[in-house]
């Protein structure tokens, strides 16, 4: 199971650059192929209007980490006072633990 995750992920590497459009709401460039692989990566785990295994993530992108007030955060993020943006965004896909160490989200894509 974890090899195949690691193995469909695998394809995201170069494209988590993607992944900024669609949390700035409506930016047309790469939105398409973004939403697509949001929905097939992350998907499972979360929606942007509702709270899933993940928060909701519409608008993630500059909110401070933790903030969705209906969601059960580990204590970690909560603490964690950052603020979402590219670089942090990158940083906590790819390398979950070094952000925020023993996260919630067993989750991270391969660079
Ligand atoms: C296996 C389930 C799972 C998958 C798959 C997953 N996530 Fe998460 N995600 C979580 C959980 C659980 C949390 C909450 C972590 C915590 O509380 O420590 C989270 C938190 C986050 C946060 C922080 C949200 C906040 O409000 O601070 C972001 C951003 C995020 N995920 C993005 C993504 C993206 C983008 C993908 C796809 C590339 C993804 N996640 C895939 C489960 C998942």
């Amino acid at each position: 199971m974890r090899g195949r995750v690691f193995a469909s992920a695998l394809g995201l590497a170069g494209a988590i650059v993607c992944f900024g459009p669609i949390f700035a709401a409506g930016a047309p460039q790469g939105a398409t192929h973004g939403k697509e692989l949001f929905e097939r990566r992350c998907g499972g785990c979360h929606s942007m209007d509702r709270d899933k295994t993940g928060p909701r993530l519409k608008n993630v992108y500059g909110r401070a980490a933790a903030s969705v007030s209906t969601f059960n955060y580990s204590d970690v993020l909560k603490t964690a006072h950052i603020t979402w943006n590219a670089k942090l965004l990158d940083l906590g896909l790819t390398e979950p633990d070094e952000l925020v160490p023993e996260n919630d989200m067993a989750f991270r894509v391969p660079r």
